[in-house]
């Protein structure tokens, strides 16, 4: 018999992923997400979508009265770095307010299990590569900050209440679906490897390759991409582990590329180049980040199948060829 779930951020990327994966295993799943920044047509049909708001807390005890979920899965938040640093108020409402409001509703409807969407953000500018879990805590970010304070609630909550809780900390999500249903989708899009794809295509105008000058190999930033669905199957593994304890986990694949190199992997795939400017360094990158996944491999066996970079490219450039308006079409 499967197990049902609350997945909040649902029609979202990584989320969306997750409840392909949840219902390849014969899992029921209700998606709970406002919509901002997901897409309805994520979501399977045959998948209730409950179009509701974490600040709203009647909503959330509306979805969750008498559903005895197994557990609740929560994607739903705001992500940009560089948008945390212009309205840091709205990044603590939306990802601290609206977790507190989830982590109350599931004690109240004995909701057990928690996994928790984190980020490679709070980090910093980390003092060691590759980054382990128990590395120092330095957030350069009012996002990166927010999804700590999260952390940091789940921890009391498990201490005072028994909540078990997975915090994974998701280092570059990327990629798409292999069997191109799902994929990435954002407005305004921010993101390296869908706009280096656009750009090859010429949908939008060169990229801009923030900053050359970096200490690294070829001056430009370092970054541990993992496929979605790898992240996906990352939280299964991370969830089966909350029978024992809370546990957080990096998630990554403990080897980084750089602009340049994805640069160069997007013209493979695509059979033509990526016209690109090269410009200023955007503020906030740390010059390299690269996950140490050691604990979540040795602990569930857990490992990314799709490494090598041109496959994860591959994935998301069949998704955005046949998606050229992304899920409006
Ligand atoms: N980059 C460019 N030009 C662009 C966009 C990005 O050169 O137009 C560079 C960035 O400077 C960075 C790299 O490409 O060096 C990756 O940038 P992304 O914006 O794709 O991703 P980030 O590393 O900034 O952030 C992502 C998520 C965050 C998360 C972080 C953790 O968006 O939520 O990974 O590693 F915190």
């Amino acid at each position: 018999m499967g197990q049902s779930f609350l997945v909040t951020g649902g029609a979202g990327f990584v989320g969306s992923h997750l409840v392909a994966a949840l219902r390849a295993r014969g899992d029921a799943v209700v998606v709970f997400d406002n919509l901002s920044t997901g897409h309805r047509a994520a979501v399977p049909e045959d998948v209730p979508l409950v179009h509701g708001d974490l600040t709203d807390a009647t909503a959330i005890d509306a979805a969750m009265a008498g559903q005895g979920f197994d557990g609740v899965f929560h994607f739903a938040a705001l992500s940009l770095v560089g948008d945390s640093m212009r309205q840091p108020e709205r990044y603590f409402s939306a990802n601290v307010g609206n977790s507190l409001r989830l982590i109350e509703a599931c004690l109240k409807h004995g909701v057990g299990k928690f996994v928790f969407s984190s980020t490679a953000a709070l980090f910093g500018m980390p003092e060691r590569i590759p980054i382990a879990e128990d590395d120092r805590v330095d957030p350069g970010s009012p996002y990166g900050e927010s999804k700590h304070m999260v952390e940091r609630m789940l921890h009391w909550a498990d201490r005072v209440h028994g909540l078990r809780y997975a915090a994974l900390r998701y280092f570059n999500a990327a990629g798409a679906d292999p069997d191109g249903r799902l994929g990435e989708d954002h407005q305004p899009e921010t993101h390296l490897i869908p706009l280096a794809i656009d750009a090859a295509l010429g949908r939008r105008p060169p990229l801009a390759v923030f900053g050359t000058d970096y200490p690294t190999p070829d001056g430009t930033c370092i970054r541990d991409y993992v496929h979605v669905s790898d992240l996906a199957s990352a939280h299964l593994a991370a969830f089966a582990r909350l029978d024992d304890s809370s546990v957080t986990y990096n998630l990554g694949s403990a080897s980084g590329h750089s602009v340049r190199e994805v640069l160069a992997a997007v013209a493979r795939v695509g059979g033509q180049p990526v016209p690109h400017t090269l410009a200023a360094r955007r503020p906030g990158d740390p010059a390299v980040l690269i996950a140490s996944p050691e604990r979540i491999k040795r602990e569930t066996g857990w490992a990314p199948r799709l490494t090598a970079l041109e496959d994860i490219v591959a994935t998301a450039w069949a998704w955005r060829a046949a998606h050229p308006d992304g899920y409006r079409a």
